[in-house]
């Protein structure tokens, strides 16, 4: 298990901690741990954007590219993208992400 640290806005900050399993997407992990702010209504098949979430260095430098579906479909989100945006669906987990920090969007719709 890895813990993965989830900000719901700029006071929060403290975040909420959760443990997520490697190899299970951050939306899984997130949904499974009830973090509101991450809605996944599509249950993780690319086609909603209500997984939107903003990862923080250093992590985010190390998250493979995303697709160019992954890029698109960013473009629906409901909040504005930022640079660090991506779709937490997209992410796998692995070792290497232990202690990641990700801010959520302040709304998915
Ligand atoms: S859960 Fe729908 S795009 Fe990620």
């Amino acid at each position: 298990m890895i813990k993965i640290v989830l900000f719901e806005s700029a006071n929060d900050t403290s975040g909420t901690t959760i443990e997520a399993k490697v190899g299970q997407s951050l939306m899984k992990a997130a949904v499974g741990a009830n973090i509101e702010g991450v809605a996944a209504d599509c249950g993780g098949t690319l086609t909603c954007a209500t997984c939107h979430v903003m990862v923080r260095e250093p992590w985010l430098s190390q998250l493979p590219a995303m697709t160019d579906d992954e890029d698109g479909m960013l473009d629906f989100a409901a909040c504005a993208r930022h640079a660090n945006s991506r779709l937490s669906c997209q992410i796998k987990l692995t070792e290497g992400m232990d202690g990641m920090q990700v801010d959520l969007p302040a709304s998915q719709y």
